[in-house]
């Protein structure tokens, strides 16, 4: 595999830093994204020591509309290019809609879909151009039904797999691979900070972080459009194809609350 430098947001915990270890252990030199500086320095070290790769370090708040620009930016005064984004940042919050913060909602919508979108757009034209790497962008399993109690969390997985399937279709370089890593819950953080831990589908699927990070980081290297981590999880979207869409959100309320 020919070098390659790997730009990862959300990389200060969870699935994001599970990624780096993988694309690190492969050599690839990275750019790691998320607000909490010292996680990411400290993982810097480690993965540099360890791989002796280049590990560029740079913290953001993607909450903010300026964030993906100064990201590109600040890549491109450094003339670092990037040939695989891994949009990865992302929360959610138990909730109804008329009851939880609204600015925080209109984050999660900045976050976990606008700040991918604009990534993307920036870096994408860069990837083509160079003829290699992708764009990995993780979804979720929320991605394929509507999610009452976590609304907006789901919507933007649902925005999330429409556009990385769509954007799959508008690459026809087969050395340019385009994933969405759709993971059903996970041992991370997510869980205690979206107050989902003592939620029914928390209690009923939850995968450990490692196997279910290496079956994403698999997946998107043979060039899968969708990665689903662990069997009882790809029943999933096949059950819901044949279930009524009024059974589907009822069974997704149940599980969210
Ligand atoms: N765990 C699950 O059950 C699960 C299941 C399906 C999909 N996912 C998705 O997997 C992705 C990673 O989540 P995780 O499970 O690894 O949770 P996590 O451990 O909470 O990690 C979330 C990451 O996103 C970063 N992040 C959050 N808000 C940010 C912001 N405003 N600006 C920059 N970075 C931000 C966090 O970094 P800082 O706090 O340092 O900024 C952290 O590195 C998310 O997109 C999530 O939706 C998770």
């Amino acid at each position: 595999m020919a070098k390659e430098t790997v730009l990862i947001t959300g990389a200060s915990s969870g699935i994001g830093m599970g990624l780096a270890k993988l694309f690190a252990a492969d050599g690839s030199d990275l750019v790691l994204v998320a607000r909490r500086e010292d996680r990411l320095n400290e993982l810097a070290e480690k993965l540099k020591s360890e791989h002796g790769i280049e590990v560029h370090v740079l913290p953001k708040d993607l909450s903010k509309k300026t964030s993906p620009k100064e990201i590109f930016n600040h890549l491109k005064k450094e003339k670092i290019e990037i040939d695989v984004l891994v949009n990865n940042a992302g929360f959610g919050s138990r909730g109804m809609v008329s009851e939880l913060d609204t600015d925080l909602q209109v984050d999660m919508v900045q976050v976990n879909a606008a700040a991918l979108t604009h990534l993307t757009s920036l870096f994408l034209p860069g990837i083509i151009e160079r003829g290699q790497g992708g764009i990995l962008n993780v979804g979720s399993l929320a991605g394929f039904q509507p999610g009452p109690n976590l609304a907006v969390y789901f919507a933007t997985k649902a925005y999330v797999l429409s556009f990385t399937e769509a954007l799959a279709e508008e690459i026809s370089n087969p050395n340019i691979k385009i994933s969405c890593f759709a993971p059903g819950p996970v041992k991370t953080e997510f869980g205690e900070k979206s107050d989902l831990e003592d939620s029914l589908l928390f209690k009923l699927s939850l995968m450990d972080l490692e196997p279910a990070v290496k079956a994403g980081y698999e997946g998107f290297r043979k060039g899968k459009t969708i990665v689903i981590p662990g069997l009882k999880q790809q029943i999933v979207p096949f059950l819901n194809r044949f279930t009524p869409r009024l059974i589907v959100r009822k069974i997704a309320k149940k599980l969210n609350s």
